[in-house]
């Protein structure tokens, strides 16, 4: 067993019956699903899950989890999904996929939310590893991208995967990956990009997660706030 699926088979031992579970995106969360699917199918665990992706919603209905829509809910008992880094104080780098829209709605909306991570994600500060995605309006791109840039930041918009287009994220947004030199404050920094105009969400998850599951060498240790 690797690391990823280790930590989600931790988090998968903190969902009961009865529960609504929101599900993460990415290959760690991926683990996590298929737990649930295992655990409904072995011992009779009854939940309702909803997805934060199109990947993962096609992934639990292929597994026959039951799922309602995000526009169905105003609070979810608990969310699981990976992270591209985390700090000791909990904040997160997310969003290298797509989907960052809906994962930050499900984390907010979470009772519980438990982010799991392999130890080699750890950074000193947001962004050491990875450019923060930010999520923008199409026709606000070039404004939004100059206000960042008169917050320190530094980027481009997120080229499509066979280079000769953009990315375009499953809400229609274009994503500008931006490095912010010397801005080490994520709470600052995810403070002054929510009030910059024609951003939609970006991928600093401060303040969200209510425990954070690390794994190395096939251990989990949980770190609860
Ligand atoms: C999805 O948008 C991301 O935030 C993922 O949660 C993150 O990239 C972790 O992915 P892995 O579990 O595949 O490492």
């Amino acid at each position: 067993m690797n690391d990823k699926q280790s930590v989600a088979l931790a988090a998968a031992k903190h969902v009961k019956s009865g529960m609504l579970v929101g599900l993460g995106t990415g290959s760690t969360a991926n683990y996590f699903i298929a737990e649930l699917a295992r655990r409904q199918r072995e011992e009779a665990l009854k939940i309702t899950t909803v997805a934060s992706s199109v990947t993962s919603a096609m992934y639990a209905h292929s597994l026959q989890l039951p799922s309602i829509a995000i526009e169905q809910l105003s609070t979810i008992d608990l969310y699981v999904d990976g992270a591209d880094e985390y700090t000791s104080d909990k904040c997160l780098l997310k969003g290298r996929g797509s989907d960052l829209v809906k994962e930050k709605l499900l984390a907010q909306a979470a009772k519980t939310f438990i982010a799991v991570a392999e130890a080699s994600k750890r950074v000193d500060y947001l962004g050491q590893k990875f450019a923060i995605p930010i999520e923008v309006l199409p026709n606000a791109w070039q404004l939004a991208k100059r206000s960042l840039e008169a917050l320190g930041g530094v980027g481009e918009l997120r080229p499509n995967t066979n280079k000769d287009g953009l990315w375009v994220t499953s809400h229609g947004s274009l994503v500008l990956d931006m490095q912010f030199q010397g801005s080490h404050d994520a709470v600052a920094l995810n403070q002054a990009i929510n009030n910059v105009p024609g951003v939609v969400e970006h991928g600093i998850f401060c303040g969200l997660c209510d425990a954070l599951l690390i794994a190395e060498n096939g251990k989990v240790s949980e770190h609860w706030a």
